[in-house]
Formats: structure tokens, sequence, C-alpha cells
């Protein structure tokens, strides 16, 4: 009995919500919520060219989303926000968002929808950061349990450019404080592509998508859908060390390996068409990842635990994660003798090993 209330879950109070928030920092740190697939990445291939016939300088990353050009593909995949740990981290990578135009995903707003103070947080970061490309963040959960004006104020309240929704059932259950009430998705994210101003992302949180899946998505009217597999922070990991539950603890052992990896997914989708872009994350630790990840297809490709770890640190090691990811993805980009990101991609670069 007490084993299972203590999996019951209820709502949270504010110290609650902080103390979750700054777990989940602490442990995403920890090398144990790492799953651990660098073999997964060797398995695809980018072709080298000994004649490229370019210069290096002539290699172009730049990318865009709608109307705004970005100096990357890359960006930062949403963290954390609406607690007093998270303003440092989001003021730091506003202003990289800022400095290389890059996109930034912020954490879930969901303290926002009970408490519209939380907002503040943002409206100071745009105020500081203007021209930082911030895309907001709700869980599907959410959407499904609250009205679209409710949804609206998230964008609103930090200009965003475009909604990132996620959906994370494997987090949710694992959570103690989870809401792992997920009937109506579809037909809430439909609706609410319909009213929100700006375009819609669906993401994971590092389970990946199955084609089935994205093939149900085709029909909702998203903009993008960002796969994050697995590959790189594990959240079932982190929701189970973080539980005092034993059943939840062991059961995020259980599903180590539950998910598919960023690669898995996109080697999946290889010959589909989407009503969609693809987007990839999870796991995404170099340039040389984003590279492989964009000659398959995604147009943008995003990195969460390396941005966090390098904006607890400082601002110089920020910019420094940014110039050697974007490095790297040039040197792949040249040694494959491809000019710009749409060259990688047609190209057909890459190949599989395994
Ligand atoms: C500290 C931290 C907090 C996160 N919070 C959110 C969140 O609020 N909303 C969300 O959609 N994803 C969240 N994520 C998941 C990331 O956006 C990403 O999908 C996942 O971590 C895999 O990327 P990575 O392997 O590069 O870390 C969070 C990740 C980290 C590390």
């Amino acid at each position: 009995l007490k084993e299972e209330s203590s999996i019951t879950k209820g709502p949270e109070n504010p110290a609650q919500f902080e103390k979750r928030k700054r777990e989940h920092i602490a442990l995403a740190l920890s090398p144990e919520t790492q799953s651990v697939t660098s073999s997964d990445w060797d398995h695809y291939q980018l072709q080298h060219e000994a004649f490229p016939e370019i210069n290096f300088e002539e290699v172009d990353v730049s990318a865009s989303f709608f109307s705004r050009s970005l100096s990357s593909p890359l960006f930062i995949s949403s963290m954390t926000a609406g607690h007093a740990d998270g303003e440092l981290i989001n003021s730091r990578l506003a202003a990289l968002s800022e400095r290389r135009q890059i996109l930034m995903g912020v954490g879930s707003q969901r303290k926002e929808l009970q408490d519209v103070t939380a907002a503040n947080e943002w409206k100071k970061i745009k105020k500081q950061f203007p021209k930082s490309l911030l895309l907001g963040n709700v869980g599907i959960s959410q959407v499904i349990s609250s009205p679209i004006e409710k949804i609206q104020s998230l964008v609103d309240s930090l200009e965003a450019v475009a909604l990132f929704v996620h959906t994370n059932p494997m987090q949710e259950i694992l959570q103690v404080e989870g809401t792992p009430q997920f009937r109506g998705g579809m037909k809430a994210l439909e609706n609410l592509v319909k009213k929100l101003s700006v375009p819609v992302i669906v993401k994971e949180v590092g389970f990946g998508f199955s084609l089935p899946t994205l093939n149900r998505l085709n029909e909702t009217g998203i903009s993008v859908v960002d796969i994050s597999g697995k590959g790189g922070t594990h959240w079932g990991r982190i929701e189970g060390l973080r539980s005092q539950s034993e059943a939840l603890n062991q059961a995020s052992l259980t599903f180590k390996d539950w998910g598919k990896t960023t690669l898995q997914v996109l080697r999946e989708i290889e010959n589909a068409k989407f009503s969609f872009k693809i987007w990839a994350s999870g796991g995404i630790r170099n340039g040389l990842d984003a590279a492989k990840v964009l000659s398959l297809g995604a147009s943008m490709a995003g990195v969460a635990q390396p941005w966090l770890k390098a904006a607890l640190e400082s601002e110089e090691n920020l910019d420094r994660l940014f110039e050697r990811l974007q490095l790297e993805l040039k040197i792949a980009l040249f040694c494959t003798g491809s000019a710009n990101i749409s060259d990688l991609s047609s190209r057909k670069v890459g190949s599989w090993l395994k």
C-alpha cells in the first residue's frame, strides 16, 4: 500500500516544483543518465571526398526557419524554466541565441498555465535579448486540458517564433508528479494548429517516434517533428533516480533501452514523405553527429545537455561549444564536398555500415 501511494500522482506545490527542476538539472549532468550509444552513430558513415572542388571558406552552414535567417542548423533544445536556478541558465542561452542567431527552445512553460507571474522570467529575458529567437514549450497533456487562449499566452509571453509541444509518455509515467493523461492528443493538436498564431513543432524528449505515429501526425497540420530519439539524456533514468518509489526506480531500469535512437528513426523514415519537416535531436554531441542527421534529411539538429553544462560554466564556454560544433559541421561538409546543408542532404553522401 505504501509503495502504491508513493506512485500516486498529484498536484505539486511551488516548493516541490523548484525541487523537481533542480533535481532534473543535477541528474541531467550525471553520466549515469546518459544513454551510451556511440556505436549507433558509427553505423552510418559520411563518405570522404578527396577532391571536394570547393574552398573551406566557401562552406556555408547557414539555415532558415520560415522567414528568419539563422547562422546554423544547430539549435538549443528545450530545457529548463520557471525556477530560481533557471534564470541564469536561460539568460545565458538567450544571449547565445541572440549573438549567434540560432533557435532556442525554452523549457516547459507548464507553470505559467497556473501562475501568470511565471511569464515574467521570459518577459525580462526577451527585453534584455530582443533578438533572441525563442520557441515556446508545453506538454501534450497540458494542450489536451487547457483552453487555446492559455496556450497562446505562452507563445505571447516570449514572443515565440514557434511552439514546441512535447510528448513524453515514458517520462510522465515514471515521474512521481507526472501527468500521464494522453487521451485525445491528436485531436487537441489538430485544434491547436488551426488556432495558434505560430507554427507548431511536435517533439519527444529522447525516445523517438515510430513511422506509424509520424504517418498519423501527417494529418494534423503541424509544421515540424523533432524526433528527439534515444542516445543522449535519458528521461526514464532521471525520473527513476529521483523517485523514492522502489517500483518506479526499478521500472526505469527495466525500460532503460526503450525507444528508438535518433539514427534508427531517420533510417526507418528514409524513403517516407511527410507534410511536415523533420528535425533531429537526442544524443547529438558533436558537429559530425549533426552532419549525419542533416545528410539524412533533417533540416535542423538540436542539442540539449551539452549546452546546459556549458551554460552553467560560463558564457565563454557556451561560445566555445558553439564554435566547436560549427567547425566540426563545416569540416564534415567540406570533406564530403558539400557547399551547404541542402547540398549535403541532396548528394546522398552517407552509407549504412550495418
Ligand atoms: C535539464 C533538461 C531539461 C529538459 N526539459 C525539457 C522540457 O521542459 N521540455 C522538453 O520538451 N524537453 C526537455 N528536455 C529534453 C530535451 O529537449 C531533449 O529532447 C533531450 O534532452 C535529448 O537531447 P540531448 O540528448 O541532447 O540532451 C530537457 C532536457 C534537459 C537536459
